[in-house]
């Protein structure tokens, strides 16, 4: 096995997977087959960054706005959640992968709550990965709910309190965001986190999204000089690219 270490990698990738309706659509395919397949994916890219010593994979599954989408697709989708759970959970286990759920579930029906519980208890003790899947997740609640959780509690909100109250705490910020599908934005994603992320867009719908795609986002981040505010010159040539964020400097840890 490859020693992550002696790789130039990004330590968390952050990926909007967008574009599976549309990869459905051109093959007159109802869109929760895109969603299928996006599934599938999602499997080979988990595969490809253990491979690639990436430590942390954050993706977005579902929006907080995607319950505005037709009844059939929002229930399709649920569906295809409580199915790869079963499907995909005791593979994940084997490869060394921890998972965590983000997002408020409160929205989620009580058994759906439970498949998570036990998927996150089941995985627990992994470290190769840490995998963080976005289910009814946006950025938007996410720092709603650290403040409302300081206030309750007494606590000031400073921008530490807020970073430690918020969902994704245990890991620290993304150092690559890629967005498939081919629109430039973030969609109410990590809105916090993405303070200082590399963005990459890619064009290819998300089913497409393979390796090759992968590998191309990462020679890109690779060619990025990460300033955190400095100015060029006062990097340190050979660490400017790959320099850990400015909240891994504040002790935070995978
Ligand atoms: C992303 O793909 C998956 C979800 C939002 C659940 P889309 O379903 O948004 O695919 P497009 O953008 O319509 O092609
Ligand atoms: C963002 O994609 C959400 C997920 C990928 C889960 P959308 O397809 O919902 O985003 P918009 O509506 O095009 O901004
Ligand atoms: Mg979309």
């Amino acid at each position: 096995m490859a020693s992550s270490s002696s790789i130039a990698v990004p330590h968390h990738v952050a990926i909007v997977m967008d574009g599976n309706g549309r990869w459905a659509t051109k093959r007159f395919l109802p869109r929760v087959a895109g969603h299928k397949q996006g599934v599938d994916s999602l499997s080979r890219c988990v595969q490809a960054c253990i491979d690639r010593g990436i430590q942390v994979l954050t993706v977005f599954a579902f929006s907080s706005e995607n319950w505005n989408r037709p009844v059939d697709e929002v229930s399709g989708l649920m569906e295809l959640l409580a199915m790869s759970l079963s499907r995909e959970v005791p593979r994940l286990k084997a490869n060394g992968v921890r998972l965590h759920f983000v997002g408020n579930r409160l929205q989620l029906s009580d058994k759906v709550q439970a498949g998570l519980r036990q998927a996150e208890l089941s995985t627990a003790d992994n470290q190769r990965l840490v995998f963080n899947v976005c289910f009814n997740y946006g950025g938007r609640w996410d720092i709603a709910q650290a403040a409302q959780m300081l206030v309750s509690t007494g606590q000031a909100i400073t921008e530490m309190s807020l970073d430690r109250a918020m969902a994704l705490a245990h890991v620290p910020d993304p150092d690559l965001l890629i967005r498939t599908g081919g629109e430039l934005r973030i969609s109410n994603f990590l809105l916090w986190q993405a303070a200082y992320s590399e963005l990459h867009f890619s064009d290819k719908l998300w089913p497409d999204f393979d390796e090759a795609a992968l590998d191309e986002a990462i020679a890109v981040f690779r060619t990025r000089e990460r300033r955190f505010g400095k100015t060029s010159a006062q990097l340190d040539g050979s660490k400017g690219v790959f320099a850990a964020s400015s909240k891994t400097q504040k002790t935070k840890a995978a």
